[in-house]
């Protein structure tokens, strides 16, 4: 109970960071999030005030340095690539661990396709009680699909709620990895790599494991990755960056791009000339399902 009551904690956080992040003016905004704070229970909602929430991200920013300006520029280049893959045609939209994404309420046109919420019980019962609060009611375009990626396969489940193999499909999968066993994280890249089409493509998240082992962590990670112990939610996975092509190869994946701390500053702060501290030990990777004949 004080586990779920922790997870309930954190998402809300996020939700609100996001929110906070979406009431700057537009020019000096990285992305534009009016839905989070619909998913704020009202003692939350004080927080969106200018003093409030200068101060919420004081503190967040001393808890875990960087580790916010690492979550939203995350944010806007997952927009980014969703964007561009809704642009050329998709059919559904799998997030995987979705926590309080509100991609599936605001992306212009998502709403045209499937939408998979992949979640455990507890934060999925959470998400569709604050939205029914918000909307009225649950979207249709939306299926919650209740998993334990470390103990329950994807198959039978996504399976029971519809999803099409033969579809043109982008998978979400943000901010999760860490918090999973090995065996969980190969078991839904496999997934991934068989259930879909080639060429559609995934965006995931991972912790460099020098920083899960604690052979290369800062002072600052340590902070990052004590919070997430304190919190109920430890980090113990984490990717060797030298070793993820040949991994994601032998599950059926082809990066297309690995992005993080230095990108996010050419990109998207340096033209609207906003400094942030980045947490450098995330990176981003999207990569596409490569086709069974080019498969090693
Ligand atoms: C840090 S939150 C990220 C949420 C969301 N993707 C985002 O970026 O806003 C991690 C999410 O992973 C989910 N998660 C963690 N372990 C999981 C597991 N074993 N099975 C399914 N989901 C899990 C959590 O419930 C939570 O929603």
């Amino acid at each position: 109970m004080k586990r779920d009551n922790q997870v309930g904690a954190g998402l809300t956080a996020m939700a609100l960071l996001r929110a906070i992040a979406s009431s700057r003016p537009e020019s000096e905004r990285l992305f534009h999030d009016p839905v989070s704070r619909l998913l704020l229970p009202s003692p939350w909602r004080i927080l969106l005030l200018p003093g409030l929430r200068h101060a919420f991200v004081a503190v967040v920013e001393r808890l875990g340095p960087g580790a916010l300006g690492n979550l939203l520029c995350r944010t806007r280049y997952i927009d980014d690539v969703l964007n561009d893959a809704l642009k050329k045609g998709l059919d559904q939209v799998v997030i995987l661990g979705a926590g309080f994404d509100c991609r599936p309420y605001r992306i212009p046109g998502i709403n045209q396709t499937r939408v998979f919420e992949v979640d455990r019980p507890i934060p999925l019962r959470l998400k569709q009680d604050r939205l029914r609060k918000a909307f009225g009611r649950l979207p249709p375009h939306i299926t919650f699909v209740p998993i334990d990626f470390d103990r329950q396969s994807l198959d039978e489940a996504m399976d029971a709620a519809g999803f099409r193999a033969g579809a043109r499909t982008f998978f979400i999968w943000e901010g999760v990895t860490q918090y999973i066993t090995a065996e969980a994280v190969d078991a839904v890249l496999h997934y991934v790599a068989r259930s879909a089409q080639a060429g559609n493509e995934i965006v995931f998240t991972y912790i460099h494991r020098g920083i899960i082992d604690g052979s290369a962590r800062t002072e600052a990670d340590e902070r990052i990755v004590s919070r997430a112990r304190q919190s109920g939610m430890p980090w113990i996975f984490g990717f060797d960056p030298a070793e993820l092509s040949e991994y994601l190869a032998v599950r059926g994946l082809t990066p297309i791009e690995e992005v993080g701390a230095p990108d996010y500053r050419r990109r998207y702060l340096d033209p609207i000339n906003r400094r942030m501290k980045i947490f450098e030990g995330e990176k981003v990777v999207l990569a596409q399902i490569a086709r069974k004949d080019e498969r090693t």
